[in-house]
C-alpha cells in the first residue's frame, strides 16, 4: 500500500484519513498533492466525502491509481442500506467502507451551501417524523467522527500489508 489519498471539503474526511495513516503507518496525502507525488498505477486507499451519494474525487483517483479500498464520509448515519446506496451510486471495483462524518455549516460556501439548504428545506416541508434527526443535523451541524468507524478499514489495510 503506497498511500492514503483523500478529498475533503470541510475537514471530516481529512481527519479520518489522518487517523487511518496513524493507525496503519501508511503515508497520507490530499488528492491534489498526491497527483504530483504518487506515480500512476500505485496501490492506494482513497477516502472522499459524499456529495449527493457520489464519492468526491473517486473518478479522478480511479484514472490514476489502483484503488484497493475506498472510504466514503458523509453526514448520514452508518447503516447497511446507506452503504448499499453508495455502492450502487459509485460502483467501486473494490471494497467500500463508510465512515460517519458530520456537517459543519460554518465551512460551507457557494453552491454546496445552496444545495444543502435546498435539501433541508424540502425535508422540512415534508415534515416526516423519520426526518427529525436529519433535520436537526442540517440545522445545527454535527461531528460524529469516531475511530470506531475506521476499525474495519484499518484491519483491511493491515491484512494487505
Ligand atoms: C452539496 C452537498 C451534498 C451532500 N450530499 C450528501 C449525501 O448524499 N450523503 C451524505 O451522507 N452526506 C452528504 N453531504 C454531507 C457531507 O458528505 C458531509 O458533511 C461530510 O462529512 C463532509 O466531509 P468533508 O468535511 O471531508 O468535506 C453533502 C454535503 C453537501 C455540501
Amino acid at each position: 500500500m503506497t498511500a492514503i489519498v483523500y478529498e475533503s471539503n470541510t475537514g471530516f474526511t481529512e481527519r479520518y484519513a489522518k487517523i487511518l495513516s496513524e493507525k496503519t503507518g501508511v503515508p497520507v496525502y490530499p488528492l491534489n498533492e498526491a497527483k504530483k507525488k504518487i506515480p500512476k498505477g500505485e496501490d492506494i486507499v482513497f477516502l472522499g466525502w459524499v456529495f449527493a451519494n457520489k464519492i468526491k474525487g473517486l473518478d479522478k483517483a480511479v484514472k490514476l491509481w489502483k484503488i484497493s479500498a475506498v472510504g466514503a464520509v458523509g453526514m448520514n448515519p452508518r447503516s447497511d442500506k446507506n452503504t448499499e446506496i453508495l455502492r450502487e451510486a459509485n460502483k467501486p471495483e473494490c471494497p467500500l467502507f463508510y465512515m460517519w462524518g458530520g456537517l459543519d455549516n460554518s465551512k460551507l460556501k457557494g453552491m454546496n451551501k445552496f444545495m444543502l439548504n435546498l435539501v433541508r428545506d424540502s425535508l422540512e416541508k415534508e415534515n416526516k417524523p423519520e426526518y427529525a434527526d436529519a433535520i436537526k443535523v442540517f440545522r445545527e451541524g454535527g461531528d460524529f467522527v469516531s475511530e470506531e468507524y475506521l476499525q474495519e478499514l484499518v484491519a483491511f489495510i493491515l491484512m494487505k500489508m
